[in-house]
């Protein structure tokens, strides 16, 4: 079983775009996937619902409760974790406690990326972090690629002390498909397409940790 966590500081960063569309690939790809919801807004477990009788299902489970590990079929084969909005890094610790990865959204701007600088430092500082048996990985999240503030961007995550292991661009297909249930890997136009190459880098590093 491989599992998950999505989570930052910062609210509105995409934990929960991140976690849904994971979700979504994996069981696409036809593995057995838990989307556990730690944020007490439930927009993952309302898309896990609307997504509910189609052909690539996930089952969402509520993380707000303390034994919800126990919910967790024994045959999951990869379990994602939606992150609550203002977690600290004790918090991090306790839903990571026994995840192979943690993903860590970041915005394109100067100010969202020094109100993640502090919870990065504390990340560093986990025990399991410094023993390297928990992966961290920073995704940059509604990049406009063309915009200098997104170049800017992407070059000072690419100095902070962990791999950047996607760019996602910032696009409307993210909003659409989430209110439906669904994700961009349900779809197959080809600007959907050049969406989901987005996510290549991503995808093969999560395979890898665990
Ligand atoms: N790459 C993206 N392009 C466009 N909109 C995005 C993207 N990622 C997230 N969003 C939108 O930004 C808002 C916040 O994202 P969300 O995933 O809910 O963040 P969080 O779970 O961290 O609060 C949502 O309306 C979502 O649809
Ligand atoms: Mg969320």
């Amino acid at each position: 079983m491989r599992k998950i966590l999505v989570a930052s500081s910062k609210g509105g960063c995409g934990k929960t775009t991140i976690a849904t569309n994971l979700a979504a690939y994996f069981a696409q790809d036809g593995k057995r996937t838990v989307l556990v919801d730690a944020d007490r807004q439930g927009s993952s477990m309302h898309w896990a619902e609307k997504r509910a009788g189609m052909s690539a299902p996930v089952l969402a489970i509520s993380g707000l409760r303390a034994d919800w590990n126990e919910k967790i079929p024994q045959d999951a084969q990869i379990v994602i974790i939606d992150g609550p909005a203002g977690i600290r890094s004790g918090e991090v610790a306790e839903l990571a406690h026994d995840a192979d990865a943690l993903l860590v959204p970041l915005l394109p701007s100067r100010i969202d990326l020094e109100a993640s600088e502090h919870f990065l430092q504390e990340v560093s500082r986990l025990g399991r972090v410094k023993r390297e048996s928990l992966a961290v990985g920073l995704v940059a999240n509604r990049l406009k690629p063309w915009t200098t503030a997104s170049q800017e961007a992407v070059e000072e995550i690419k100095r902070l002390p962990f791999p950047l292991v996607a760019q996602l661009r910032d696009t409307q297909g993210y909003v659409l498909v989430a209110g439906l249930g669904k994700s961009i890997f349900d779809y197959n136009s080809e600007i959907i397409r050049g969406h989901q190459e987005d996510w290549g880098k991503l995808l093969r590093w999560v395979k890898k940790q665990g």
